[in-house]
């Protein structure tokens, strides 16, 4: 863990209230969430990390509370305090050939980082994205970049298939030895329900400190007592008690 000083060299609007942050100083960063000091908030933040570089990394968030505001006014050149190598992220070594990734929303940003690691063990990729319209799409070219085969769904049918991730799955049957899911609980919960294969998700709880002390972000799990910051956000599909 540690805690260093970044610029944000772009903060930008690139779907409906979603904002692509890009940080420059040191990297590249370790971890797979980062917990961001907004200015005038006395809590950091977590986020998880999209992609990493040599010199920083790069953040989707979206607008839905006071603090991701505050953070989409911050102009270009801002100086941002960075709390890296958080939390246990998701094993592209349990997959051996192929591996499937199920996203909701912005659950497609931790998604993507791993998609690169798989990508580099040679894996092939089957990726489902689902949004709530085509105007909050995002990472769509990226994924098909790094992927076999990519299908978009949107609850309004504006792009793809219409409905829910779920539907994708049940039409496409996708062949897979290992899936990994982030996204709301809802769907991840759908999503573990319907495969019957081995996977691993991506939680979310509110967080205190984001580095295991503050026991604020404890939930029960089939192995006692965990911290979504320390022991994951990822868990294996069996630990989690929905
Ligand atoms: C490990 C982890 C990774 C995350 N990665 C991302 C990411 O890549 N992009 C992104 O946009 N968001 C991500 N989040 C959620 C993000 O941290 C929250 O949206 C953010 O903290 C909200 O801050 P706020 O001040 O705007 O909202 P607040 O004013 O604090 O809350 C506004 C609303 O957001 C909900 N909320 C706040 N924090 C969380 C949370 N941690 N989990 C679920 N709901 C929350 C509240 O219940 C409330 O309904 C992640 C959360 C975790 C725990
Ligand atoms: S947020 Fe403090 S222990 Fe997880």
């Amino acid at each position: 863990m540690q805690k260093k000083d970044y610029t944000v060299t772009e903060n930008r609007l690139i779907a409906a209230d979603t904002y692509r942050l890009v940080l420059s100083g040191e990297g590249p960063v370790e971890g797979e969430f980062v917990h961001l000091e907004i200015p005038g908030y006395f809590l950091r933040r977590p986020f998880s990390v999209c992609e990493t570089s040599q010199d920083g990394l790069t953040l989707l968030y979206k607008t839905v509370g006071e603090g991701t505001r505050a953070l989409a006014n911050l102009p270009v050149g801002t100086t941002l305090s960075v709390v890296s190598g958080l939390g246990k992220g998701f094993s592209a070594d349990a997959c051996r050939e192929n591996a499937l990734l199920v996203a909701g929303g912005l659950g497609a940003a931790p998604l993507y980082l791993l998609a690169k690691e798989l990508k580099a063990q040679g894996k092939h990729i089957t990726a489902i994205l689902g949004f709530n319209k085509a105007d909050e799409l995002v990472l769509q070219k990226e994924f098909e970049a790094l992927c076999d085969q990519v299908a978009i769904t949107t609850l309004d049918g504006s792009v793809g298939i219409k409905g829910f991730v779920t539907d994708a799955l049940k039409s496409l049957q996708p062949e897979y030895d290992y899936f990994y899911t982030c996204g709301p609980m809802v769907m991840m919960k759908a999503v573990c329900d319907m495969l019957s294969g081995p996977g691993e998700a991506s939680l979310e709880e509110r967080m205190g400190c984001g580095a295991g002390f503050c026991y604020g972000c404890s939930i029960q799990t089939t192995n006692g007592p965990r911290r979504v910051c320390h022991d994951g956000p990822v868990f294996k599909k069996e630990e989690i008690l929905w």
